[in-house]
C-alpha cells in the first residue's frame, strides 16, 4: 500500500518539541498484556514499522512535527469525503509512526460514533472494551472527569474508543464536555489524532471541525470521485485542512 500526500498548504515552520516524560491521566490503565493479539495486518506502522509500506507514514508525521506548537497538542481529524476511503486505517498508522517516538505522548481518539465497535475498536482488537468508550463517557454527566483511557503499551499509543452505539451522535458531538476533554488532552499530550466519519452527508465531522488545528483528507485512489472531494472541500474552511492523503495508490496496496 501507499499513501502519498499533497498539503493543501505550507506546513508552519515549528519545530515539535516530543522530548518531555509521558503523562498518563490517573484513569489511564496499561493494556498491554491485554490487547493488539490480533491487529489489523494492514497496521503497518505498528506491525513493521521498518517496512517499506509504513514508510509514507513518516512522512505524515513529519508534516505533524513541523506544524505542532509547544505546550500544545497539535489536534487531527483524519476524514475523508466517504466511507470506506481508508480513514481509520490512515489515522491508526499515522498515531502509530507518530508514538515510535518513545518521548511522544500520542492520543488515538475515536469520533466515529456511529460505527461503535466497527471501526479503532475492531482494527485494534479492543472490542471487549467498547463499553468504556467516549459515547458512554458523554452520557454519564456526573460521572468521572475524563474518559477511561486505554494504554497500549507495545505500540505507545493511549486510545479512547467510541463506546456504544449511540441513538443521538449529533447531541453528543455537540458536548460541551468533548470540548472540555480535548482541551484537556492539549495539555496531557503532543498529539491528538482523530478518526472521524465522512465529511459529506453527515454533520459529524462539521461538529468536529471546532476541536481540531486541522483535518487531513483520505482519498482513495480509483474511488473518490472528483465531485464528491470538492463537495467535500467545499464544506471544509481552508485553514482547516491540512492536507490530502492519496491511499491505495493503484499497484502498491497492502
Ligand atoms: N491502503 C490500503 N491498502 C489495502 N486496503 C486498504 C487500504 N486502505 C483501506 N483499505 C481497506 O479498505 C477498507 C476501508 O478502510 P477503513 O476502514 O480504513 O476506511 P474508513 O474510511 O475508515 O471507512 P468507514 O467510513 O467505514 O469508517 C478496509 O477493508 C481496509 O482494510
Ligand atoms: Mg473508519
Amino acid at each position: 500500500m501507499s499513501v502519498t500526500t499533497s498539503p493543501a498548504s505550507e506546513p508552519q515552520a515549528v519545530p515539535a518539541r516530543l522530548a518531555t516524560p509521558p503523562v498518563t491521566t490517573a484513569r489511564t490503565a496499561d493494556e498491554s498484556q491485554e490487547v493488539g493479539a490480533n491487529v489489523d495486518p494492514h497496521l503497518v506502522c505498528l506491525l513493521e514499522p521498518s517496512s517499506e509500506h509504513a514508510e509514507s507514514y513518516y512522512r505524515l508525521r513529519y508534516g505533524l512535527e513541523k506544524r505542532r506548537v509547544e505546550d500544545s497538542a497539535l489536534v487531527v481529524g483524519v476524514t475523508s469525503p466517504s466511507p470506506g476511503d481508508g480513514k481509520t486505517l490512515t489515522g491508526i498508522n499515522l498515531a502509530g509512526a507518530l508514538a515510535k517516538d518513545s518521548g511522544a505522548r500520542v492520543l488515538l481518539l475515536d469520533l466515529d460514533l456511529r460505527r461503535g465497535g466497527d471501526g479503532v475498536s475492531e482494527y485494534l482488537d479492543m472490542r471487549s472494551k467498547q463499553e468504556r468508550g467516549i459515547v458512554d463517557w458523554i452520557r454519564e454527566t456526573d460521572g468521572d472527569e475524563t474518559p477511561h483511557t486505554h494504554f497500549l503499551r507495545r505500540f505507545n499509543l493511549h486510545v479512547v474508543t467510541a463506546g456504544s452505539n449511540p441513538e443521538l451522535p449529533y447531541e453528543l458531538l455537540k458536548s460541551s464536555r468533548l470540548d472540555e476533554l480535548v482541551r484537556r488532552a492539549r495539555r496531557e499530550f503532543d498529539f491528538v489524532i482523530i478518526d472521524a466519519p465522512q465529511i459529506l452527508d453527515l454533520p459529524d465531522t462539521e461538529l468536529i471541525a471546532r476541536l481540531v488545528d486541522g483535518f487531513l483528507i483520505v482519498v482513495k485512489a480509483d474511488r473518490t470521485r472528483q465531485r464528491r472531494l470538492e463537495e467535500a472541500l467545499n464544506l471544509m474552511t481552508e485553514d482547516k485542512v491540512l492536507g490530502l492523503v492519496f491511499n491505495a495508490v493503484a499497484g502498491q496496496e497492502q
